[in-house]
């Protein structure tokens, strides 16, 4: 059986990506490879065909890398399916570099990009950079695969997928946090478990949809609700002095910096190997 798509890793990311690729590839032509039982048996359950590791790959398959950034080493050693893969070559995994991927599986068509877990619902923000091989037809084949899950920056310069994985990768963890914070403060206050959810779950649509409006920047959306002497103006004044900006420039930053070791970290097992 030839596939279309050849997604290794489903997980959290991995599974999320799927539905919008149901959306452009026939499901009987997306081959899942993921090495925990349970989790190919969740994913056979949505009608794609799954496997625990690669049999033959058609050249032109895309190969989606969705796997923990650490295991890719691992994962190259045990296939040799996969070298000089002349197809599209996908990368989600945080931190690894195009030229450890490029170098690992001799491949020439990669891409290495950041979605994030709103692709489930086709509202991804997936940033990605191409490596300098990339034939143009893979090109379009990477961002019509993108826009099936949501919309796309495209950035020439590698390095600023670090920090692209600092915001769009975790992205929506840190407002899951914000809304959880809030959603508690609810509870304690009196609502119940279900209006909390809506109640927090309609302002977080509320905003994104004024923010995609796209008129106004964030801090003037901050301000227009924050009445002088009023209520609003009491909160961002707390957090202010806490100094919440910091603390969330200051966590950005960690998480920029991990991927950038989880980079050099693959280089080094790539490196490790290739020696062996
Ligand atoms: N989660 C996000 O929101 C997000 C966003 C952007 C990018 N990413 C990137 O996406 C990748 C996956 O993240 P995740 O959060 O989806 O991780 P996850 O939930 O841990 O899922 C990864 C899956 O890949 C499996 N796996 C490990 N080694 C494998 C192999 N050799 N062959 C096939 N499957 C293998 C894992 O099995 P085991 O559990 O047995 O290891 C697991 O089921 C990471 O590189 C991450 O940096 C994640």
């Amino acid at each position: 059986m030839s596939y279309d798509i050849v997604l290794v890793g489903a997980g959290c990311m991995g599974t999320a990506l799927l539905p919008g690729l149901f959306k452009g590839f026939d499901k009987s032509r997306i081959l899942v490879i993921d090495v925990l039982p349970s989790r190919r048996k969740e994913v056979a359950a949505m009608g794609v065909d799954v496997a625990s590791s690669l049999g033959d790959v058609d050249d032109a398959a895309i190969i989606v890398l969705a796997l923990p950034s650490n295991r890719f080493s691992e994962f190259a050693g045990c296939t040799s399916v996969l070298n000089g893969h002349p197809g599209l070559v996908v990368s989600v995994m945080a931190g690894v570099r195009i030229a450890t991927i490029e170098k690992t599986l001799q491949a020439c068509n990669v891409v290495r990009a950041i979605p994030n877990t709103s692709a489930e619902t086709f509202k991804s923000m997936t940033v990605f950079c191409a490596g300098a091989s990339v034939s143009s037809y893979s090109l379009r084949l990477a961002e019509r695969m993108f826009s099936l899950v949501g919309e796309m920056v495209r950035v020439e310069e590698e390095k600023l997928m670090d920090p692209a994985t600092a915001i769009c990768g975790g992205g929506p963890a840190y407002l899951s946090y914000f809304a959880e914070c809030m959603r508690s403060f609810a509870v304690e206050h009196g609502f119940s478990d279900a209006q909390s959810d809506f109640i927090v779950s309609q302002i977080f649509q509320g905003v994104g949809s004024l923010l995609s409006v796209g008129d106004r920047q964030p801090m003037q959306m901050c301000e227009d609700v924050m009445t002088p002497g009023g209520t609003t103006a009491q909160a961002i004044e707390v957090l202010k002095h806490r100094n919440f900006k910091e603390v969330v420039g200051d966590a950005l930053l960690k998480a920029a910096t991990h991927s950038q070791l989880l980079g050099s970290m693959a280089e080094e097992a790539e490196n490790e190997r290739s020696h062996r």
